[in-house]
């Protein structure tokens, strides 16, 4: 029997934070064996804001290596970068004309955008969920691993495939999003009420995959927390609500026996034992991503392969498309 299908995507517009890592990289490789799956590095995605090329070409190498640093296994998935495939840019002009602007003008991601950078109000911000939904349809994708702020997003996949097959006759997947119940959306060390975000402006607020040990150390001291003084899961207390999700992903402890260890003693015990938790955590994957790129040669080997496999996937689908929409077949 096929095996079903898992896709999901990163975008190369900065350090990966924590947030990227537990709400989604974590679980990709955790599939690989029991699906066929699909990850990308989202370059066009990526270029909604405002990019200098060069960084945005060695971001890009940094999520690759990334990828297979934190166990995902180019052999059983392919690992490949969206510019390189263009049937995803072709897919999302279709889809582009069976959306709805309504739905678009929905999207919170789009309205908290807007209201951030002003100047920057393209149209590729706006249609990005379009191109989102072609990813993820292009592969006829059963599952898809994200972080909670991705939702929205999948739900627009979900009624585009929708929409397509009733209108034209079956021909997409409808996907479903495969969300943590732990982690899905890790918040902001500064300020607990904001996700945390690789573009957030104050550094302390976020921890990224390759921060060094004592950046770790220094930022987990510096975290927001309360004045309550006792170590609880709850609402009352986002940042240490917070805090509790991260040591419980990083420790693969339960966090009622996380809380039950603190019970009684103060903050400042919990957030040293949680740094050592994260930077532990975390080194395995910072050494394999400092060989991984020293082998240029091997990266590049790694997204060729990739690029080829997610050509013949998506080029099926999308001829599938150009048919069914009226399209006369090249000759
Ligand atoms: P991006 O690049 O912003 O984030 C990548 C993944 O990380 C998750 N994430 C978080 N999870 C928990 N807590 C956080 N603070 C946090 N911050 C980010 C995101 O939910 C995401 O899963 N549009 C997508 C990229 C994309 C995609 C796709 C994803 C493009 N095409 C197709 C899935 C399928 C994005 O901007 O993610």
């Amino acid at each position: 029997m096929e095996k079903k299908k898992v896709f999901s995507g990163i975008q190369p517009s900065g350090a990966l934070t924590i947030g990227n890592y537990i709400g989604a990289l974590k679980n990709f490789a955790s599939l690989q064996d029991e699906y066929d799956c699909f990850y990308c590095i989202v370059d066009l995605h990526a270029i909604t804001v405002p990019q200098i090329p060069k960084d945005l070409r060695k971001r890009s190498l940094d999520v690759l290596a990334l990828y297979i640093a934190s166990g995902i296994n180019p052999e059983k998935s392919t690992l490949f970068i969206q510019s390189h495939v263009p049937a995803h840019s072709e897919l999302s002009w279709v889809l582009s004309t069976i959306t709805y602007m309504g739905q678009l003008n929905r999207m919170t991601q789009y309205k908290e955008k807007t209201k951030k950078s002003e100047e920057n109000l393209n149209a590729g911000l706006f249609t990005y969920p379009i191109l989102m939904a072609s990813d993820i349809l292009l592969y006829q994708a059963d599952f898809v691993p994200v972080g909670d702020d991705q939702k929205q997003h999948l739900e627009l996949a979900r009624d585009l495939a929708d929409r397509f097959n009733n209108r034209y006759s079956e021909t997409f997947k409808v996907p479903e999003g495969l969300i943590n119940k732990f982690g899905a959306r890790i918040m902001s060390l500064q300020n607990p009420e904001t996700k945390m975000s690789k573009s957030d402006d104050d550094e302390n607020a976020y921890i990224l995959l390759l921060d060094d040990s004592d950046t770790i150390r220094r930022k987990i001291k510096r975290a927001v927390t309360d004045s309550e003084g006792v170590v609880a899961y709850r609402d009352e207390q986002p940042g240490l609500k917070n805090l509790l999700n991260i040591y419980s992903v990083f420790s693969n402890e339960d966090v009622e026996s996380i809380v039950r260890k603190y019970d009684g003693i103060g903050y400042g015990m919990f957030k040293e034992d949680l740094a050592e938790v994260v930077v532990e955590g975390l080194k395995p994957i910072r050494e394999k991503y400092y060989q991984l790129t020293s082998s240029k040669d091997y990266l590049e080997d790694v997204y060729k392969k990739g690029a080829e496999k997610a050509s013949y996937f998506s080029g099926k689908t999308l001829r599938k498309v150009y048919k069914k929409v009226g399209f006369i077949q090249r000759a």
